[in-house]
């Protein structure tokens, strides 16, 4: 089992790179093979929307998302992690996001099959400081959209909300023994369906 994860906070050390960590302490000690890529140090590019991927399915640009199209293509599932900023993903986030346009293209365009040659599976983290009942509304949509894009099936989220300064969701009393249970989970194969924390797409 290969996970490739995305921390798309630019608070290091923050709440969501602590939240990612115990999902990958949990996956790791089950045995699966697993890469941290924090997209606030890697240089990507928003989508330039130039056209050039309508007819490769290929990405023109060259910068540090280059490498990492091959990162997804290997993952056996690929989990994003971000905080909310103004009820959306991190612009780090949706950089990467955007740049899944070219996998689209494969897939629906071009009809290349899955991306990379397999279907893998999608999870999201995700915190903010309010409470609001919609506060993952829009970003839950953005991620169903991005995992079909790599040929993910959204497995499932974990969402938390009233976590607002560093290290607050250390304080929260089920976070981080969720992640890492979830984690250890996605690394064994088990069935997410009946873990009561994740949020599963479409069921509620
Ligand atoms: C620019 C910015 C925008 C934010 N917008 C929201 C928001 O719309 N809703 C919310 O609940 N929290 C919002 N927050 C709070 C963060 O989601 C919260 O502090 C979170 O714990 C940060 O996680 P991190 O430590 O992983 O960066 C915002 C924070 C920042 C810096």
């Amino acid at each position: 089992m290969k996970i490739v994860a995305f921390h798309g906070s630019p608070r290091i050390g923050g709440n969501t790179d602590i939240l990612l960590d115990a999902f990958l302490k949990g996956a790791e000690t089950s045995g699966a093979s697993v890469e941290k890529i924090t997209l606030m140090s890697k240089r990507i590019t928003p989508c330039i929307e130039c056209g050039q991927c309508d007819t490769t399915g290929v990405c023109v640009l060259e910068d540090d998302m280059t490498p990492i199209y091959d990162k997804i293509r290997e993952a056996d599932t690929v989990v994003v992690a971000s905080p909310i900023f103004f009820y959306n993903i991190t612009s780090y986030t949706q950089a990467l996001v955007e740049r899944s346009q070219a996998c689209w293209i494969g897939k629906y365009v071009l009809k290349t099959g899955p991306y990379g040659g397999k279907e893998r599976k999608g999870i999201f983290l995700s915190l903010g400081a309010t409470k609001g009942k919609m506060l993952f509304d829009g970003v839950l949509r953005v991620m169903k959209y991005f995992f079909d894009a790599i040929s993910a099936s959204f497995a499932g989220a974990l969402l938390y909300r009233g976590i607002e300064k560093k290290g607050d969701v250390k304080k929260h009393p089920t976070a981080l023994t969720e992640a890492e249970e979830l984690g250890s989970l996605v690394a064994t194969g088990a069935d997410l369906d009946s873990f009561a924390p994740l949020y599963i797409p479409g069921s509620k």
